[in-house]
This record gives C-alpha cells, sequence and structure tokens, in this order.
C-alpha cells in the first residue's frame, strides 16, 4: 500500500516557492549528453526517479556522469558510437519517456538491449514508438505490444517520412533520436502541436532540425551531437498543482519562480484562463533554449468551460489537477479529445472519475475526457493507483473540500517531483505524510 497523505480541509497559500527542474527537459539532458562529443554540463537537473532512470541507463552504457552538487550533472560524452553494451536489463521503472525515447536512441547501437519497466509502464503501449523505428529498418520486440522490449542492434537505419497519427512527443522524439544514426532525411508530420523540447535541444547540440509552418520536423542522419551547457527550466508540470492551488487559496499574490513556458506546454495556463484565473507573468527571459517566467497568481473564482480541444495536448499531463479545478468551478466543465489520458502512468480518466466521486463530486468519465459538476468537494478517501499526478492532483483538492481527505499509495510522487510534500507544506497545505 505504501505511504499515503492525510489532507485537513482548507488552507491558504502564502510566499513564494521555486519548483523542480522540468522532467521532460532532464531526460534529454542526459541522454543527449550521453551520445555528445565532448562534456556537457547541466544545471536544474530533476532528480527524481523517472530522471534518474534515464541517467542511469546512460552509465549503464559506460557514461560517466558526475553529480557534484544538487540539479548539477556532467556527462561526459562518448560521441554517436561509443554507447557500450549494458550488462544486464535497463529498467526504467515509472518512466515512458525514459522508455520510448531510448528506444530510438538504441534502435541505432551496435549491441542488442532489453528494456523493462514497473507494473504501470508494462502496462503501456509501446508499439506506437516501435512500429515507426521499423520501419526506419530497426528490429524492436515488444510483448504484446508492451514492454518488455527488446532491440536488436546492428541494423542499418534509413530515414522515413512519418505521419504522426498519435500527438506524442515521446513518439516524434524516439523518430528523431533513432534518424540521428540513419541515412537520410528523418521527417515526422505533426497534425496537432506536442511538446518540441528534442528540437529545440537537438539544435542546441548542434544538429540542424528543420521545423514548417505545417508542422513537419525533420533532420539529416547521420548527425553527430556537440556537447553544450543545459539550464533546465522548473517544470511547468509540477508547478501545474501549485498554481491550481493558489487560485484557489491564495491569501494574497503566490509567487512560483522559474516556471518553464514552452509555447508547446503552457496549456494549462490558458486553461485556468478561461475558467477566470488571474495568472501573470513576471521577468520573462530564456533559460538557454527555453522560455522562462514568474507566475504570479491570485486567488480567482473559476467557472466550467468546455475546454477548446486545440490545447489539450498542450496541457496532456496537468488534466488530473485540472479536474480538480473544474470541480471547484462554479458550472459544468467537459473536456473531449483526451483519450490520451487512459494510457498515461494510469488511466487518468477513470481514476480521477473515481477519485471525484469518493469526495461526493459529480464526474462522468467518457471515452476521450469528462463532465464535471463544479461544486463543493466534501472527504473521504481516493487511491492514486500509483499515479503521481493524481496523488498530487487531490492533495490540491483538499484546499476547496469539506473534510479530511486521505490519499492512498503516494510512494510515486518520487517519480516526478520528490520535494512535493515539503513544498506543499511550506506554501500553506495541510498536509501530512503517514508511512
Ligand atoms: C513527454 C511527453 C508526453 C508527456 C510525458 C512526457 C516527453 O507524453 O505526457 O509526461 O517528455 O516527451 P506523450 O508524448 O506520449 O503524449
Amino acid at each position: 500500500m505504501g505511504p499515503r497523505y492525510r489532507m485537513a480541509p482548507g488552507g491558504e497559500l502564502v510566499g513564494e516557492i521555486t519548483v523542480p527542474g522540468d522532467k521532460s527537459v532532464s531526460h534529454r539532458s542526459v541522454l543527449f549528453g550521453a551520445i555528445a562529443e565532448g562534456t556537457t554540463t547541466v544545471e536544474g537537473f530533476l532528480e527524481s526517479e523517472d530522471c534518474l532512470a534515464t541517467l542511469q541507463a546512460m552509465q549503464a552504457m559506460g557514461v560517466m556522469i558526475e553529480r557534484p552538487a544538487p540539479g548539477r550533472v556532467i556527462v561526459h560524452g562518448v560521441g554517436l558510437h561509443g554507447l557500450q553494451p549494458p550488462p544486464g536489463l535497463l529498467d526504467m521503472g515509472n518512466a515512458g519517456t525514459a522508455m520510448r525515447l531510448s528506444m530510438g536512441l538504441l534502435a541505432g547501437q551496435r549491441f542488442d538491449t532489453q528494456l523493462i519497466g514497473d507494473a504501470s509502464l508494462t502496462r503501456r503501449p509501446m508499439e506506437r514508438a516501435a512500429a515507426p523505428l521499423r520501419l526506419m529498418g530497426a528490429r524492436i520486440d515488444t510483448t504484446a505490444g508492451k514492454p518488455p522490449v527488446t532491440i536488436h542492434g546492428h541494423q542499418r537505419l534509413t530515414g522515413i517520412d512519418y505521419d504522426l497519427v498519435v500527438p506524442s512527443a515521446q513518439v516524434k522524439s524516439a523518430i528523431l533520436i533513432a534518424g540521428l544514426y540513419a541515412n537520410g532525411i528523418t521527417a515526422v508530420q505533426e497534425h496537432a502541436v506536442t511538446r518540441d523540447h528534442t528540437e529545440r535541444m537537438l539544435r542546441a547540440f548542434g544538429v540542424a532540425v528543420t521545423t514548417e509552418a505545417s508542422g513537419r520536423v525533420s533532420l539529416a542522419g547521420p548527425s553527430a551531437l556537440q556537447a553544450t551547457h543545459i539550464a533546465v527550466p522548473g517544470d511547468i508540470s509540477s508547478s501545474a498543482f501549485f498554481i491550481v492551488a493558489a487560485v484557489l487559496a491564495a491569501k494574497d499574490r503566490f509567487r512560483i519562480r522559474n516556471v518553464g513556458l514552452n509555447p508547446t506546454r503552457i496549456g494549462v495556463i490558458e486553461i485556468l484562463r478561461l475558467m477566470g484565473a488571474d495568472i501573470q507573468l513576471e521577468h520573462e527571459r530564456r533559460a538557454g533554449d527555453e522560455p522562462v517566467a514568474d507566475l504570479v497568481i491570485r486567488r480567482s473564482a473559476l467557472h466550467g468551460i468546455e475546454v477548446p480541444e486545440s490545447l489539450v495536448p498542450l496541457a496532456i499531463d496537468e488534466f488530473p489537477v485540472l479536474f480538480v479545478a473544474a470541480a471547484c468551478a462554479e458550472g459544468v466543465t467537459v473536456v473531449t479529445g483526451a483519450a490520451e489520458l487512459r494510457v498515461k502512468e494510469s488511466d487518468r480518466i477513470a481514476v480521477m472519475a473515481e477519485g471525484l466521486q469518493a469526495l461526493g463530486v459529480r464526474a462522468e468519465p467518457t471515452a476521450d475526457g469528462m463532465r464535471i459538476e463544479g461544486g463543493r468537494i466534501g472527504g473521504g478517501v481516493v487511491d492514486s493507483h500509483g499515479d503521481h499526478r493524481i496523488a498530487m492532483s487531490f492533495a490540491v483538492a483538499a484546499l476547496h473540500s469539506a473534510a479530511p481527505i486521505e490519499i492512498r499509495d503516494v510512494a510515486n510522487v518520487a517519480t516526478s517531483f520528490p520535494e512535493f510534500a515539503t513544498l506543499a507544506r511550506a506554501a500553506g497545505l495541510r498536509l501530512v505524510v503517514e508511512a
């Protein structure tokens, strides 16, 4: 069962916080640093279980990585062809990003590898990445479409022109990373915008990546990477819990410092603003290749909306806490076009609906979203189903609940946000961790 959060109802958000580094950017920093020529330095690296899975996989393949101080990582790149066969299985833990991006990387190696994950990751679809990689010439076996995944090395990869039907940055990235090893042009045609950290960071590593207005992303392989310095911005997905918390219960102005505001990630801010939230940006600047700013949030009365489907991919990881915001809003909120939520760390449509219903909220799951009637939240027991973002979302719900909320199975918060409980308490959430 593991640890649980006991949340007392109410509380006010006071002061300011700095959230830890972005998970997507942290994964990519060690992955690209590993195959670059020269020494890459990273600051603000997210030292969570997920990103450490990627880091340890690179170490297992012979990459020397130093961690001289919290958030500081020095990766001694081995070049495109310098990785060594790992001594055993590569365990990606809970991390879909680690597994799918590694599939692209390992497709281009001269040795075989096997990727495994925890119970949650072992239920998640891997063919979406394996299928396009096979079109490039890779030999990959999944287990009925899921992990364990075996990647056979020694294949000659050739560029493809791929139509990205599933709007997935992980799949796009796997293809582009394999493209670094492939002969010719590797191109991915997007139909919905997905996060572009791979494209931005590959450019920082000296790779010529072209992005066209039509949504076509391409690069010419083989292409070497040159070591660089990466400043990881604060994670907007981790910030989202505090953004919603402050919208619900800020005493005055609540500030979140140094939040990554990549335009492909800001759906949560746009959706909350449509619901009536007062969120301001201050000190807009750049952290390397990514825009960052401080967010200043005031308590605001929220109202229900029909969430525009165009914003869904830009907020895909933030829906658990957006559902909580909807439960606290006046009126009905409808989310559609979000079927991808069903294949995240848990089935986030089913699990959030179950949890909200346990707290007395009228939440109706649909095939691709949810309909939520806002109003008062009661108390009760919710099960996170081992999903970090579900656990943190229900902690935020307690700010508006009429009675205590107990959240079960919260150990996996450490996959993305190990400091969550400490930061949440400091900010004003009435949270107690029970072993
Ligand atoms: C991620 C992409 C998203 C997101 C995940 C991280 C990434 O997944 O949900 O948390 O770092 O590329 P999909 O691209 O599969 O939607």
